[in-house]
């Protein structure tokens, strides 16, 4: 009776049940590989191998070096929402109002605020599979519902007005969550195709989340701002990927002005503020701009050389490979589970990948995600060696 109790105390809540990463366990193969001498190719992780530009860390330094970092404001330095407005006029063409924009903890954070301060237990929101996981977790975590809209060729991979409407006639939907370049496809869509399913929402009263964390690492054309298109969707962005500062965990958020208020609450007792020392390097990172461009040529090159490569060594179906820096290969040749699959490649051929199945509950036993973020000597490795190990027949 009393262990009964006593394991009452620390019993989780049934909402912490949110799957894990499968990619984890593959990173632990991984390093078991390597702790016996191996030398694995990691494709699996979605991360730059560069660092911060220089001239971040040179004022992370600076603002070390002069001491006291203190908590700030809650929607963030003012200077620093400040330089991502002037960032929208830079990169987009576009006039956005300081005042809305909130800087958050990596966008991570921001997908926990704006579901937050816009929906409530039971809701239901909309996101594509495949997708980034934890947009379904955190959902589900903070007890709303996740819609997942099965996407295909036919709709070029994205959500369309079509899908969309036709989910919410199913059961209401409150909201919409759109990224573009994607995660783990890197296929976009087109600014006509975000307004036209913005119009679509609009429309129906659907709240349209933009997750634009690859901005900055488009190929095939350039990806549009949501922020552009309507001042009532919700824009969600980070220094994770282009400015190369996953750990930093600084991002932001562009919010319509009725909903600042309510984040800065939301912010203000969840987090208090960001760490001030992120904020102050994500500010300076702009000035990096040349290197951060230079770091993209290297993914242009390593996207060139697997779309050349993987074919020829037999992957030759891979979703539109239009930005991010992921390939998404269809493997059903080859295998019914791209977990078994991955984990052979990993253990035979020593290139490290994610199985489709993290990112997509219904096809993705079809499909492995590589990520072509690290150095271009690595991807040469991994094309020479995917090669030799489909080609050896063991498959
Ligand atoms: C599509 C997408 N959104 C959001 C994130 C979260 O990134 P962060 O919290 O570092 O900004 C990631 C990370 O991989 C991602 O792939």
């Amino acid at each position: 009776m009393m262990l009964e109790t006593a394991k009452r105390l620390v019993t989780p809540s049934a909402r912490s049940a949110v799957p894990a990463f499968m990619v984890m366990d593959v990173m632990a193969a991984a390093a078991r590989i390597e702790a016996s001498g191996g030398h694995v190719v990691h494709m699996e992780v979605g991360q730059p191998a560069a660092s911060a530009p220089a001239r971040a860390i040179a004022a992370a330094r600076a603002a070390l070096a002069a001491g006291r970092l203190g908590y700030t404001e809650a929607l963030g330095i003012p200077s620093l929402r400040a330089r991502i407005a002037r960032h929208y006029a830079e990169r987009y063409a576009i006039e956005i109002d300081p005042a809305r924009i909130v800087v958050t903890t990596g966008s991570s954070a921001a997908f926990v605020m704006a579901f937050l301060a816009l929906f409530d237990p039971g809701d239901r929101i909309a996101v594509a599979v495949p997708g980034y996981p934890p947009y379904r977790h955190i959902l589900t975590a903070l007890g709303c519902q996740p819609v997942l809209i099965e996407t295909t060729q036919a709709s070029r991979w994205a959500i369309t007005p079509d899908l969309l409407i036709a989910a919410h006639r199913r059961a209401p939907l409150q909201g919409v969550l759109v990224a573009s370049p994607a995660n783990p496809t890197g296929t976009m869509m087109t600014a006509e195709a975000i307004g036209d399913l913005l119009t679509a929402t609009q429309a129906e009263g659907i709240r349209f989340i933009s997750d634009e964390i690859y901005h900055g690492l488009d190929y095939a054309f350039a990806a549009e701002t949501a922020a552009r298109l309507s001042g009532d969707a919700i824009v969600i962005n980070s220094f994770s990927k282009y400015f190369c500062m996953t750990g930093w965990r600084v991002g932001w958020m562009v919010l319509p002005a009725a909903l600042v208020r309510p984040v800065e609450r939301l912010q203000g007792n969840l987090a208090i503020s960001v760490p001030a020392l992120s904020q102050i390097a994500a500010q300076a990172a702009f000035d990096g701009r040349d290197e951060l461009e230079a770091v993209k040529h290297v993914y242009e090159v390593n996207r060139r050389l697997l779309l050349d490569g993987l074919p020829k060594a037999g992957l030759d179906r891979i979703l539109p490979v239009d930005g991010a820096f992921y390939l998404y290969a269809d493997v059903s040749r080859f295998s019914s589970d791209s977990f078994a699959f991955a984990k052979q490649m990993l253990e035979e051929a020593h290139v490290a990948a994610t199985p489709g199945i993290d990112f997509d509950p219904v096809n993705g036993n079809s499909f492995v995600r590589f990520c072509y973020a690290g150095p271009t000597a690595d991807m040469h490795e991994a094309v020479a060696r995917i090669t030799k190990w489909l080609g050896a027949g063991t498959r």
